[in-house]
């Protein structure tokens, strides 16, 4: 009799207790939406493919209009670091052509980088990622910052755990990838997904020089491309249409450098010095330049290849050796280059709202 007593008394409702908390823990939530992965029609002049071919993603990450609508929300997503401050949007300022118009940028906890921030356009074209190129993709890029301790000093396990409870994000999730596990490949790969779409080819260099639209360059800009694809050279390194060649060079900034660029990646001596060479899309609206913000105006920039190129920099790149200690330019041309430098801001890339803030 006491026995029984004892099992009603205390295994049962142990029983009823457990099978109920264990049914709360198994219970998914499926969302109410679908996968969808509708791919995302990239808008891009034909001259673009024929130049330098189509876009292309990972064939694990192919860019889908659901992969792109997370990644930008999570681009801009200031759960991203330890303190809830900063997102990848706070460093890469769309109106700077997602670029950090401060010289070094600072972390949540007060620190500074030595570099400045880098540019994001027509990354979709390029195949390795920092100055130093020390990532080959986008996505093993986007895990960088996250962890970063001078950055969003935080952890994935942290950001897991924030945004799997949010249930916009399980939506976007269950369209983007048919799964509602958040994880760090997948908010890198969607953040991959919407970098790819920040391309820019729609400049008044773009409608002159491939639009066949005569007005749309000023008779001075006009002069700054010549000098620009002709004389001053710079078209060696900045080739078009991307306005960079996607390499790693010296442009003969110092004698001694203090960051010893991709040799830091690299750990090779012929690495000293060397630098990716930036594109030019856009120049005018992502000053401060050089990887360490030396120059805060693009008069200055051209000041360093009309007259300050150091030829006994290590490792200088070919390219410069003919430069001699500058290429002597008058007034007027560098008025001009820096005239047709200026040209190759895209307005709408600037200012698109697909790209901005989605809030
Ligand atoms: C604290 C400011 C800061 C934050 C936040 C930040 N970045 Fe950056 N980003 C930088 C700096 C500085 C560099 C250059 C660092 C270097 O070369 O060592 C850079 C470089 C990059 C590059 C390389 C571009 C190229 O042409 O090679 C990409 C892409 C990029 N960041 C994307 C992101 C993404 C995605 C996030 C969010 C997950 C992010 N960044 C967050 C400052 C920041
Ligand atoms: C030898 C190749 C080479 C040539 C030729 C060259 N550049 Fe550069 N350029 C580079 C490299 C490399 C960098 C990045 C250097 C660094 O930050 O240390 C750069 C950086 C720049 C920047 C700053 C980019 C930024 O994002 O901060 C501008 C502007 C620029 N170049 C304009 C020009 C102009 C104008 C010419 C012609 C007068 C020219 N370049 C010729 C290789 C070259």
């Amino acid at each position: 009799m006491r026995k029984i007593y004892w099992v009603v008394l205390t295994i049962i409702p142990l029983f009823i207790l457990l099978t109920i908390t264990s049914c709360k823990e198994d219970e998914i939530i499926e969302p109410d939406v679908t996968y969808d992965p509708t791919p995302y029609a990239f808008d891009i002049p034909e001259w673009v493919a024929v130049n330098i071919g189509e876009i292309s993603a990972p064939i694990d990450n192919p860019t889908t209009i659901a992969g792109v609508e997370l990644g930008r929300a999570l681009f801009y997503d200031e759960r991203l670091s330890n303190d809830m401050t900063m997102s990848c949007g706070t460093c890469h300022k769309q109106a700077n052509a997602f670029d950090d118009p401060r010289p070094f940028s600072q972390g949540t906890n007060g620190a500074f980088g030595n570099r400045n921030a880098m540019a994001i356009i027509n990354l979709a074209w390029d195949g390795s990622f920092f100055w130093d190129g020390r990532q080959q993709s986008l996505e093993a890029q986007a895990h960088d910052p996250v962890t970063n301790p001078i950055e969003m000093a935080n952890t994935w396990v942290e950001i897991e755990n924030r945004l799997r409870d949010d249930a916009q994000y399980q939506d976007m999730f269950k369209r983007a990838f048919n799964t509602t596990v958040i994880d760090s490949i997948l908010i890198t790969k969607a953040i991959a997904q919407f970098e790819r779409t920040l391309v820019s080819f729609d400049s008044p260099f773009d409608a002159y020089y491939y639009g066949g639209d005569a007005t749309a360059l000023t008779s001075d800009e006009i002069s700054g491309m010549n000098l620009f694809f002709g004389d001053a050279k710079c078209f060696q390194c900045h080739s078009d249409p991307l306005f960079t060649d996607n390499a790693f060079r010296n442009n003969g900034l110092d004698l001694m450098p203090l960051d010893s660029g991709r040799a830091k990646f690299t750990g090779l001596d012929a690495d000293y010095g060397k630098f990716k060479v930036t594109t030019l899309r856009n120049i005018a609206n992502t000053a401060p330049y050089m990887h360490d913000s030396r120059f805060a105006t693009l008069e200055q920039v051209v000041e360093h290849y009309s007259s300050g190129v150091i030829q006994e920099s290590p490792n200088l790149d070919e390219h410069m050796i003919d430069f001699g200690s500058g290429l002597n330019l008058t007034a007027t041309e560098k008025m001009q280059l820096v005239a047709f430098l200026q040209t190759l801001s895209d307005n709408d890339f600037l200012t698109n709202q697909q790209y901005a803030d989605p809030e």
